[in-house]
């Protein structure tokens, strides 16, 4: 039986399942109604609403002045196109940071107002709290730990985390903490496979890897980044599996000359 079939609405139990059956557990981003309708028909299992939107949609150098009305809005988006994936919204920077009461209350307004199926919150022991007041309230949290972008100004750029011992350490039991704390699953972004094994061998709960290598058990990707239709963005973690910022360029150049050649429209498109 496929994963497809197996899983009717892909929930926190088929995430887990999945790990507990050694099912590799597929993610894309998503930001719009036309692409999670894509990603749902392909059987995708998890649609991550990306604060990445802010890189990708918005044309911004970093994540962190996205808020949370641009994630509930296109987290409406997504969710209309979605039947089977299931949904997770970001939490932008600053929306949980402050105290837990805001993490919590900021939680709820996404689970209320987008019918995602859960949040993720970048960040380790010092949200733990924060974790624990949400998934009391029945709201399923996704953990994010390694290279966390929100905090890309404190770590002075992309570079992988969790190479020296010490903070590879942290990351480790910060995953054992997060578990603890009530998370359903963890991203873990750019950390040496090696790592990203270590710590997938020591919680229950599953880990998806973004540039943290073969063993989590799950795989990520910004989904224009694997499309190819960002073009200055080429990192080794990232396979592009489409070059459509080729196509639709060659697409636009195509229809331009057929208008300037009065090509288009022709008689059968015209009333
Ligand atoms: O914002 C995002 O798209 C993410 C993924 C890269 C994991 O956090």
């Amino acid at each position: 039986m496929s994963v497809e079939q197996e899983f009717k609405k892909i929930t926190t139990r088929s995430i887990i399942e999945l790990k507990q059956k050694n099912i590799k557990i597929s993610a894309l981003t998503a930001y719009d109604y036309l692409i999670a309708k894509i990603l749902d028909r392909a059987g995708i299992d998890l649609i991550l609403v990306g604060d990445s939107l802010g890189n990708v949609f918005q044309g911004k150098d970093t994540t962190l002045s996205v808020t949370l009305d641009n994630m509930i809005y296109h987290t409406q988006s997504v969710t209309k196109g979605v039947k089977r994936a299931m949904v997770i919204t970001d939490m932008p920077f600053m929306s949980f940071q402050n105290t837990v009461q805001e993490a919590f209350m900021n939680a709820g307004r996404i689970m209320k107002e987008t019918n995602a199926g859960g949040v993720k919150l970048e960040g380790g022991k010092r949200i733990a709290e924060a974790i624990k007041k949400i998934t009391e309230a029945g709201i399923p949290v996704m953990g994010h730990l390694g290279l966390t972008p929100q905090s890309i100004h404190q770590f002075g750029g992309y570079l992988p985390r969790g190479k020296n011992e010490k903070e590879a350490n942290i990351i480790l039991e910060d995953a054992k903490i997060l578990e603890e704390a009530g998370a359903f699953a963890l991203i873990l972004e750019k950390i040496p496979a090696s790592l990203a094994k270590q710590i997938t061998e020591s919680i229950s709960i599953p880990t998806i890897g973004i540039g943290a290598g073969p063993y989590c058990d799950g795989q990520i990707l910004v989904v224009y980044d694997m499309l190819g239709l960002i073009e200055d963005f080429h990192p080794r973690f990232v396979r592009q599996y489409e070059n459509f910022s080729k196509d639709a360029e060659n697409a636009f150049k195509k229809y331009i000359s057929d208008v300037q050649a009065q090509k288009f429209p022709n008689e059968t498109e015209s009333y």
